[in-house]
């Protein structure tokens, strides 16, 4: 969700930070654009893609050796180029634009909650905003305390900002320098080669193969950046010196091969992105989930945690969510430790009643998602110490926070829509499962023996079932003219099918809903015609038949099923009964296999509407504002 860059160096720096947008544009593409100083300071902004801004700077011949750059998701103000950043100030007054240079650029990622005050009096004082945004307040701001030291005014701006941000900024009477600063957005410091330049962006991502040498900046942290020193304060605004750590980070161009967009690709990969998360799983063990501290080494002991703790509330938002509520059904019913999953962003915010013995357990792909991160620290602040996260990124802010972690292996996502990270999520809440069921003693060694063959299976039945391809295309070619569409599902796949409507809704903008089979007749029933799509997931478990009953009440109003049924169901195709075969019974792991052709639904109803797959409409891959 919007994406900085920025560099002071001792050459031309426009092509580091375009490539860097170019990295961090799946994170949020409303607009972009770039500043450098060049003489003065001098902007290019568009609502096109990253790629226009290459032509436009190419164009309008843009370069410089200080620059700061951003890919907009829209929060405050449309998405429009007046609204683009890098925002400028170029001091008080009517037009005092045309009569002179700008003297402040600025580019944020983040919320400023009260930009309404802080605009009202920066107004009364004679600043003229040409945006929409919460972010030219911060620009107008910085000038207005601006006394021929960029480093002591930002320091001095940040300190009436209340909300999230992560800025970078330059000033035309200071050629050779950023400055940038953090607080519930986050921002790292690339520390160049040779000593001749450094860099600030808000993920290590967008400097892959430009330096692996990174700071974490802290929360609070104020940053004077310059072509061969650095300078960090806290948010005290004392000195401080922070850890330079390698990271490798992953570049995201991943190449495409034979698939047209990265969601496919993504699909496909996850039989790998299984087996990856799974390797080096030879039994089941507490010590799975044991910490990483922020040198590497082990931290926390998962062992002794799993011991004390007699309860578990998941937080997370939106497919992870989903991942949560399958692992409750697992948590309940194999390792029987009572559990709840609540909406991180509804969580943070009721009144609950909090109990020690709780292990809080957050999942997120990305590990930055801002409602995430406040719940956690919510939930610590009410007295529940012990955390754990399930995480696809090691570096992220969210596995900082937690005690415990199992990392995921999912590889980098690039499309908007969660796939991979998904399933390889329910890998590891399964395996958190069986860890929490030993602990407490609730798992037997024929059940371990059991359950591993299983999860070591997962990769060559997940293979199957990307086979059922042709037949999903053929359904989706049905969707593609529907504007409405129902998912049904019961027990450990209700949430599957939960996920099977969202991934719809996101690629392909067709309204769908998802009921627990058993609710249809409480309401939703009414909306059932034939003209009304109803997606099944239909394992052969204990509630088949309960489900099968479902199906008749859908029919009976004229509802057209499309069943995603296991072989022994004896559901059969028939008049307005489409059947799609899974391959095999696959047990309590059955979600990780029923959601795979409802990503492969949503993928291929979207590219027969011819929708942006892999950068939906409104949306951004990691949602760092609340
Ligand atoms: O990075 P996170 O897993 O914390 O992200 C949570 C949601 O924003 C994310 O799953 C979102 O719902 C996806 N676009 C779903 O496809």
């Amino acid at each position: 969700m919007c994406g900085i860059v920025g560099a002071a160096s001792h050459r031309n720096i426009v092509p580091v930070l375009v490539q860097g947008l170019q990295r961090l544009e799946y994170r949020g593409y409303d607009s972009c654009g770039v500043a450098v100083h060049a003489g003065g300071l001098t902007r290019a902004r568009t609502t096109s893609r990253v790629a226009d801004l290459l032509t436009q700077v190419a164009e309008d011949k843009i370069e410089g050796l200080t620059g700061i750059a951003h890919t907009r998701w829209a929060t405050h103000g449309a998405p429009a180029v007046h609204n683009a950043h890098p925002h400028f100030s170029h001091g008080t007054g009517e037009g005092a634009e045309t009569i002179r240079p700008a003297r402040i650029a600025l580019v944020h990622n983040g919320i400023i909650e009260n930009h309404e005050s802080l605009r009202a009096a920066l107004q009364a004082r004679g600043y003229v905003f040409h945006s929409q945004t919460d972010t030219e307040v911060i620009a107008h701001l910085i000038d207005s305390l601006y006394d021929g030291d960029l480093f002591e005014a930002v320091k001095a701006a940040v300190l009436q900002l209340h909300g999230a941000y992560a800025i970078a900024v330059i000033c035309r009477d200071e050629p050779h320098r950023v400055i940038g600063a953090r607080a519930g957005s986050p921002l790292i410091l690339g520390v160049g080669k040779d000593g001749t330049e450094n860099f600030l962006a808000s993920d290590a991502m967008a400097l892959a193969g430009v330096t692996d040498q990174i700071v974490y900046l802290d929360e609070g942290d104020v940053i004077d950046l310059q072509p061969g020193k650095y300078w960090i304060v806290d948010r005290a605004h004392k000195p401080v010196m922070r850890q330079v750590r390698t990271v490798q980070a992953h570049s995201g161009a991943a190449e495409l091969g034979p698939y047209r967009h990265y969601m496919q690709k993504e699909i496909f990969e996850q039989p790998r992105a299984i087996a990856d998360t799974l390797e080096g799983v030879v039994g089941i063990a507490p010590e799975l989930f044991d910490g990483v501290t922020n040198d590497g080494s082990t931290g926390a002991s998962a062992h002794r945690v799993f011991k004390e703790i007699d309860k578990v509330l998941i937080l997370a938002c939106g497919t992870s969510y989903y991942s949560g509520c399958t692992a409750k059904y697992w948590l309940e019913s194999i390792a029987r430790i009572p559990t709840q999953v609540e909406i991180a962003s509804e969580y943070r915010y009721r009144d609950s009643v909090p109990d020690p013995k709780t292990l809080i357990v957050t999942i997120t792909q990305s590990g930055e998602t801002a409602d995430t991160l406040a719940a956690l620290k919510h939930a610590r602040s009410l007295g529940m110490e012990q955390t754990l996260t399930i995480c696809n990124v090691a570096t992220s802010a969210m596995v900082r926070e937690c005690k415990l972690a199992y990392i995921t292996r999912a590889g980098v996502e690039i499309g908007v829509a969660s796939t991979k990270a998904f399933t390889t999520q329910l890998a590891g809440l399964f395996l958190l499962t069986l860890a929490l069921a030993q602990a407490k003693g609730r798992l037997t060694d024929e059940d371990e023996a059991k359950y591993l063959q299983e999860m070591r299976h997962l990769p060559v039945a997940l293979q199957s079932v990307l086979a059922l391809e042709p037949q999903i295309i053929s359904w989706s070619e049905d969707f593609a003219r529907k504007e409405n569409a129902l998912f049904l599902g019961r027990g450990l796949h209700y949430p599957i099918a939960l996920e099977g409507a969202l991934k719809l809704k996101e690629v392909t903008y067709i309204h769908a809903e998802a009921y627990a089979a058993g609710e249809l007749k409480h309401g939703p029933l009414a909306l059932v015609t034939s003209e009304m799509p109803v997606v099944t997931v239909a394992p052969n478990d204990a509630l088949l038949e309960k489900l099968k009953s479902n199906l008749q009440e859908v029919r009976a109003r004229g509802g057209v099923l499309y069943v995603l049924a296991d072989g022994d169901t004896r559901i059969e195709s028939s008049d307005g009964v489409h059947v799609i075969r899974m391959p095999e019974h696959y047990g309590a792991l059955s979600p990780l296999l029923h959601v795979v052709p409802l990503q492969l639904l949503a993928y291929h109803t979207a590219c027969a509407r011819g929708t942006d797959v892999d950068k939906p409409r409104n949306l951004a891959k990691s949602v760092t504002v609340e």
